[in-house]
């Protein structure tokens, strides 16, 4: 028996070695295999110069350079034509696993299963329209964590995904559950009232795999008995979410349309407001100051209100909608043109998964150029959801990479049709050539 033991590594170890290096050489094969993707355009997000000629060399999931195409190393290219490649876009307020036909008091009728299988619908749609990260503000019962999990290990095609796990807030606030009347005795999963129990949540999303955390600043459009102007977290609470969250490496997002409310998350250093629609002069400038980055979803208000009552939306929602849709609108335009920072955003699963790109055109009617709503949407984006590998087109990133038809610098709206989409490496959409 000890004799058999201490031989077997011996008589082992050429078979070990063996299969040690088949899976090397396999890997090498894989990662070594250099391609490259050509088209009439490269858009440079980060200075808006429009490359022609060029390749984007792609080894693995990596992207090796760009390079003129003369100069290409590689015969593996695949010309997509008269389009212009630029880096998959980011979403920063998106609820995959929420399922956008069941507003209101249809939603109480999906389990947590049933809304971790809609964020596997929807985590494909929303990267075949082209967006390669997002980051998922709110859900219960981690399903967002499994999501992301189950995309990150290959089971399922998604995109790249920072998750907040249950959102954390008051008691009957905008991230509490308010349809059913007390027999029912139903509360979110993060509700958390006061020091101890927001030490505890938040503990508890880190342990099961939350990146960022959200939290609810003020009242809501969507949930049911919220004032907008609500101010929700005291100064104190927030100030210990900011505390504790950044202390354990975690960014926070606050919801918050209130004008109070939006400011005393500022203050609190909240890294970005969610909505943000009635932010007044005081709350800009405030936002410029902490670095605050808005995440204002300025599409969403016209998909409601198309709606109505028929989608689901409460009576009261489209009462509150009528009264922040357009002043968001016009405290975009304004934050904008006093330089704070606006990163993309638009609360997906309010609206259909994979009409994202629907919001640039909006982004340019109240105020942006172009190359500064795709920015909001790739460079800016990437810095807020701490994602140092993607949001550009750089020797080292992962080849996350899409292309749209014509010139989106000239036409904001082609960004809403893809052609190719390309996320760590690998084709996952392509339009064929007519
Ligand atoms: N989830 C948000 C809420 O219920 C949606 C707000 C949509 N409206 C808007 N104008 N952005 O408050």
């Amino acid at each position: 028996m000890t004799r058999f033991t201490r031989q077997l590594p011996h008589r082992l170890l050429p078979f070990i070695l063996g299969c040690f290096l088949a899976s090397v050489t396999a890997i090498a094969q894989s990662t070594d295999a250099l391609s490259a993707l050509s088209a009439a355009r490269i858009l440079n997000v980060e200075t808006g110069e429009l490359l022609r000629d060029h390749v984007i060399e792609i080894k693995g999931n990596r992207i090796q350079g760009i390079v003129r195409a003369s100069n290409a190393s590689t015969t593996a290219v695949i010309d997509l034509g008269d389009v212009t490649l630029l880096p998959g876009l980011i979403d920063a307020h998106v609820h995959l696993t929420g399922d956008a036909e069941a507003q209101g008091y249809q939603g109480l009728a999906a389990s947590v299963p049933r809304n971790t299988l809609f964020g596997v619908k929807n985590a494909a749609a929303t990267l075949r329209a082209g967006f390669t990260t997002v980051r998922n503000v709110g859900a219960d019962g981690f399903a967002d964590v499994a999501l992301r999990d189950a995309i990150n290990e290959g089971d399922i095609v998604g995109p790249r995904m920072r998750v907040s796990g249950p959102s954390l807030g008051i008691t009957g606030g905008h991230c509490d559950n308010n349809l059913l009347p007390p027999q029912y005795d139903h509360s979110s999963m993060g509700v958390a009232d006061g020091a101890a129990e927001i030490l505890k949540n938040l503990r508890r999303n880190r342990k099961y795999g939350a990146d960022v955390v959200k939290i609810c600043a003020t009242g809501g459009v969507l949930s049911k008995g919220t004032a907008i102007g609500d101010a929700q977290y005291s100064s104190p609470e927030m100030a210990l979410i900011v505390n504790e969250s950044h202390r354990r490496g975690m960014k926070v997002a606050a919801h918050a349309h209130g004008t109070a409310g939006i400011k005393a998350a500022i203050v609190a250093g909240v890294d970005s407001i969610e909505h943000a629609s009635l932010i007044d002069d005081e709350g800009i400038k405030l936002a410029a100051e902490h670095n605050t980055s808005l995440v204002m979803d300025i599409f969403v208000s016209d998909f409601i209100l198309a709606g109505g009552e028929a989608a689901g939306f409460l009576p009261e929602s489209l009462a509150k909608e009528r009264m922040v849709g357009a002043a968001q609108r016009e405290g975009f335009r304004k934050a904008h043109a006093a330089g704070v920072n606006i990163v993309f955003g638009t609360d997906a699963g309010v609206y259909t998964h994979g009409l994202n790109a629907r919001q640039f055109p909006y982004m340019v009617r109240f105020g942006m150029s172009e190359l500064e709503a795709i920015q909001a949407a790739t460079t800016k984006a990437a810095e807020l959801l701490d994602f140092d590998e993607v949001g550009s087109l750089k020797a080292g990133h992962f080849a996350d990479i899409i292309a749209v038809p014509n010139n989106p610098l000239t036409d904001i709206s082609v960004l809403q049709t893809p052609v190719f989409v390309m996320k760590n490496g690998q084709v996952i959409h392509q339009v064929k050539k007519p």
